[in-house]
């Protein structure tokens, strides 16, 4: 019998790129993709409704709050969807014995480090959005132990708003640019961790912390370089335009951001599957979003 998958934030980076993916797998897969409109997780009552009624063997959470500059102003409204939301939906799955997907972030760690985090780091979020995702962490492992919870990095896709398309943008328009260069992280296409989540549907013995992110290390001075070189060989940027290494210091922002949040994936690696090297997947993606795919 196909799995039945309850999806929250279907609209977003990642449940776009989970729907296209469910759409083509050959497992059938029953999906119910839901956006805040018709269930909005901080809401206790339209959580129990959706699960009582639809009946899932497992829940994607990829809903989330992810304006990071804008939760240090709206904490209330941060927490509400990153905190209490997992909350719910670890408290009634753990209920119905359904199994729960969540995914977190490395915003989790202060940056202090300089080898890749490992899951069971110390955690000291530097930022509201880091705090709220953390307390969502921490109200699934209290309410529902035996959920995956999988925390990835810099993530963008074809669908939405993201670094990359806002970088296209702004090469576009501009003669220079300046980056920061003193960030370092890993680049993450939400298309592979769709794919790493559905893995996890069907390995439900995998719990705990994991961490995800496509391989390879980047600052988003490197990373903007990449859409550069690859968006102008592909003719998606057609400007000359330069780019300038910058500090964190010379472009202030209202959330502090963690300066080394490269992770460790070893284990997901074993348990899940391999990873392309970011760059290979940026320009898999770049490559849909040339054949004009990638208005959604
Ligand atoms: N984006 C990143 O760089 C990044 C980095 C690390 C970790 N992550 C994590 O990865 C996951 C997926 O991120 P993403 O980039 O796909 O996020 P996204 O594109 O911002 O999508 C999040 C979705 O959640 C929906 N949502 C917001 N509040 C909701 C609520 N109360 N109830 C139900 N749905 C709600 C949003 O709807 P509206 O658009 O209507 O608000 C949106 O469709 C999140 O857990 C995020 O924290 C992301």
């Amino acid at each position: 019998m196909s799995k039945r998958i309850l999806l929250t934030g279907a609209q977003g980076q990642l449940g776009s790129e989970l729907r296209r993916r469910v759409s083509m797998m050959p497992i059938p897969y029953e999906l119910l993709p839901t956006d805040q409109a018709d269930l909005d997780i901080s809401d206790m009552s339209q959580v129990e409704s959706a699960i009582t009624a639809f009946k899932p063997d497992v829940i994607i959470n990829a809903a989330a709050y992810t304006a990071v500059d804008k939760a240090e102003t709206e904490p209330d409204v941060a927490f509400a969807v990153n905190a209490k939301g997992p909350e719910n939906l670890a408290k009634v799955a753990a209920d119905a014995d359904i199994h729960l997907i969540h995914i977190s972030t490395d915003y989790v760690f202060n940056g202090q480090h300089c080898t890749p985090w490992k899951v069971n780091d110390p955690v000291e979020p530097i930022n509201v959005y880091g705090e709220s995702k953390l307390a969502g962490e921490q109200a699934i492992q209290r309410y529902h132990p035996d959920a995956l919870i999988i925390r990835t990095a810099w993530v963008y896709s074809r669908y939405g708003n993201n670094f990359v398309k806002t970088m296209i943008e702004l090469m576009n328009a501009r003669s220079e640019l300046g980056v920061i260069s003193d960030q370092i992280g890993t680049p993450t296409h939400a298309g592979r961790l769709a794919e790493i989540c559905l893995s996890a549907v069907d390995h439900p013995s995998c719990k705990g912390l994991y961490h995800w992110t496509d391989a390879g290390v980047a600052s988003w001075y490197d990373f903007a370089q990449a859409v550069y070189e690859i968006g102008s060989s592909l003719g998606l940027i057609n400007n000359y335009c330069q780019l300038n290494a910058i500090t964190t210091a010379d472009y202030p922002t209202p959330a502090q951001r963690p300066s080394f949040s490269v992770m460790d994936c070893q284990q997901s690696r074993r348990d899940f599957g391999f990873a392309r090297h970011w760059r290979e997947q940026l320009n898999m993606m770049l490559q849909e979003l040339q054949g004009g795919s990638g208005s959604e």
